[in-house]
């Protein structure tokens, strides 16, 4: 409930039909905050002369306005197109210095990681994807990291502050003291964090990029980099006329782009802290995980899933993972090609992932998702999914 007693789900314009547990993916936006980009998007249409001419000083202000909102120093924050570009901002910069060792790990987001190995490949250097256990805890993660730093050059660590595949934290933060003391830079990746985590950024990484897209609720195509290292001169993928200003200032130059969703991405931020709170907002998604392990976790075993609560070593409050019915071995693309499918046949939504073979459903919580889609997914899905992976017979239902 809104604090002024309004059902959640009537905030957002999603489809009644359907049951929304993949917040993660893609994130969803309010309708309030559609409408403030239209609002944006009608000046721009009304004399695009004056939107763009005023551009690059109107952009400065925003970024404070996210800076704010994310309490780090304006002047080190820029808006970008999503957590990939933060991404590729980052590896281009490195692209000119020479071998590049890269360590990413086996829960990395593909693209991300892609760009890594690209990296290294183009400079002459090496990537290594280090395998951390699905239930490692922090401390271990800590010590697998160390024991490859202390054996292997490495200029760059490519961390997950949440990742995408397993749904579990990693300790950036102290992953990414430890890489400093061995003279490696750090990137890390906290697409999910911005709107999930109380405080999210980690002032400790060289760079730490997140979406505004995904819990936050900005409108697609927002997110940010955070610079801490000023050393890095970091630079807008798109060339534009700021090239030659410094950093953050050359940022805020984007030529000829509809950036519409960044003006409502403090809009967004202010709107969802009114409508609930962000602490309620983040013990909404917790508690409604909490009754998913319950709930889906008795379903999948009654499906045949012995263990079905999959053990991430440390969890991510808004997120969980559940382990498929049946034996087959999985991969990305045949996993995430259960997604539609499943959509279809059953009217909920879920994101499907791998790790080493094996297949996971992960479900995501946002203020609109409620305790009915739980029980839902837990008593009309799970069966319908069992057939979908090969368990029993897939059978088609007719809504
Ligand atoms: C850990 C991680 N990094 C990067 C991304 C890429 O985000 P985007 O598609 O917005 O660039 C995602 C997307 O889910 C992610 O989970």
């Amino acid at each position: 409930m809104t604090r002024d007693g309004r059902e959640a789900p009537a905030l957002w314009d999603l489809d009644a039909d359907y049951r929304h547990l993949n917040h993660g993916s893609f994130g969803a936006v309010p309708t309030a905050v559609l409408a403030h980009q239209v609002e944006q998007r009608e000046q721009m249409e009304r004399n695009p002369v004056r939107w763009f001419s005023t551009l690059a000083s109107r952009i400065g202000g925003l970024r404070a306005d996210v800076a704010a909102r994310l309490d780090v120093p304006a002047a080190d924050l820029v808006l970008v197109a999503n957590a990939s570009a933060g991404a590729s901002i980052m590896f281009r910069t490195l692209a000119g210095r020479g071998p590049v060792h890269v360590l990413v790990t086996d829960h990395g987001y593909g693209a991300v990681s892609m760009g890594a190995e690209r990296l290294a490949r183009e400079t002459g250097g090496t990537c290594t994807t280090l395998p951390i256990p699905l239930d490692a805890s922090d401390a271990e993660v800590e010590a697998l990291v160390g024991r490859h730093l202390a054996s292997r050059q490495t200029d760059l660590l490519v961390i997950d502050q949440v990742t995408s595949a397993t749904a579990r934290r990693l300790p950036a933060a102290e992953l990414t003291r430890l890489a400093h003391r061995h003279g490696a830079l750090v990137l890390v990746d906290g697409a999910h964090a911005p709107g999930a985590l109380e405080d999210p950024v980690v002032r400790e990484a060289d760079v730490w990029i997140g979406n505004l897209h995904k819990f936050w609720c900005a409108p697609r195509g927002t997110a940010v980099l955070v610079r801490n290292n000023p050393d890095l001169d970091l630079f807008p993928l798109v060339d534009s006329w700021g090239g030659h200003e410094p950093f953050p200032d050359r940022f805020d130059h984007q030529g000829t782009v509809d950036i519409t969703a960044w003006f409502s991405a403090a809009f967004a931020h202010d709107h969802l802290a009114e409508q609930f709170g962000w602490d309620a907002i983040r013990r909404h998604g917790a508690q409604l995980m909490q009754r998913a392990e319950q709930e889906i976790g008795a379903a999948l075993q009654a499906a045949g899933v012995a263990d079905p609560v999959a053990d991430v070593g440390h969890g991510f409050g808004p997120m969980r993972l559940f382990r498929l019915p049946g034996t087959r071995a999985w991969d990305h693309d045949s996993v995430d090609a259960l997604r539609v499918p499943f959509m279809d046949a059953t009217g909920c939504i879920a994101a499907f992932t791998e790790f080493h073979g094996e297949g996971f459903l992960r479900l995501s919580a946002a203020p609109y998702t409620t305790a009915a889609d739980i029980t839902a997914m837990a008593t009309t899905a799970i069966p319908i999914l069992a057939g979908l992976t090969g368990h029993r017979t897939f059978e088609r239902t007719a809504s």
